[in-house]
């Protein structure tokens, strides 16, 4: 896990250095939390220009809960990278009209987009942000049903507010992104990340969806990597 957050935060200040005012969307969750806590620790001058737009959030949730993607992003990346308000773009998840805040986020993004970085964890269910294994995907940023699997997630697991939703990128927001990284981690994740190896592309898994990007580095720990890999991969053992 020490090595894939290494591993991650060098990437993503390549990117910066690459390209300083990029947007960069993150995922939150225990995946990217060791390359977040590791990417605080460098200059902020690094991250002076960046901009950054949250991928979800929990719908109902005040912002400063902890169990929100809001205070987790703030206390991981907002503050110690001193990135300030209007370089941050976030959803409220404590709105009356959740349609209207996805459709203000979806603007922005109509406005100031596409995403440069999309930095994605992988849920237990194939989900990516909160786009849920369903018949059908959304492409812009909507109120998602969440499934068990997400109502499960540590970060609310044991919470007292009763989430009923989640607000979410769609797929379309996720999958024009210039470059995404996928980050992977531990054996609870070994039969998801199989079967996203298995190169379905279906709605029930949303993360098979990846296969349609021409730009998709897989950051994965050593207990998900299988003993033989699909043809037409890059691999490097870092
Ligand atoms: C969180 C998010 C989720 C997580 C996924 C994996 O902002 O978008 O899709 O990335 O549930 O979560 P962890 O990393 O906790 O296993």
């Amino acid at each position: 896990y020490n090595s894939l957050s290494s591993k991650t935060s060098e990437l993503i200040m390549k990117q910066v250095r690459a390209n300083p005012q990029l947007l960069i969307c993150t995922a939150t969750g225990g995946t990217p939390s060791g390359a977040y806590q590791e990417l605080s620790q460098h200059s902020t001058e690094l991250f002076s220009e960046a901009r950054f737009i949250k991928l979800d959030e929990w719908g109902g949730i005040p912002m400063d809960d902890p169990g929100s993607c809001e205070l987790y992003l703030q206390d991981k990346l907002i503050k110690p990278l001193a990135i300030d308000k209007e370089r941050y773009y976030s959803l409220n998840s404590q709105t009356d009209d959740a349609e209207s805040e996805c459709r203000r986020i979806q603007s922005f993004l109509d406005k100031n987009g596409p995403i440069a970085l999309c930095i994605l964890g992988l849920g237990l269910n194939g989900h990516l942000g909160f786009n849920e294994p369903a018949d059908e995907l959304r492409p812009f940023c909507h109120v998602a049903q969440l499934t068990q699997t997400s109502l499960s997630h540590p970060m609310i697991v044991n919470h007292e507010i009763d989430i009923r939703y989640g607000l979410s990128l769609g797929m379309a927001n996720i999958l024009t992104s210039q470059h995404i990284f996928l980050l992977v981690n531990g054996e609870h994740k070994i039969d998801i990340f199989n079967t996203l190896l298995s190169q379905s592309i279906t709605t029930q898994c949303p993360a098979s969806f990846l296969w349609t990007h021409p730009n998709v580095t897989c950051i994965l720990d050593e207990s998900v990597a299988p003993a033989t890999w699909p043809d037409g991969l890059e691999i490097d053992y870092a």
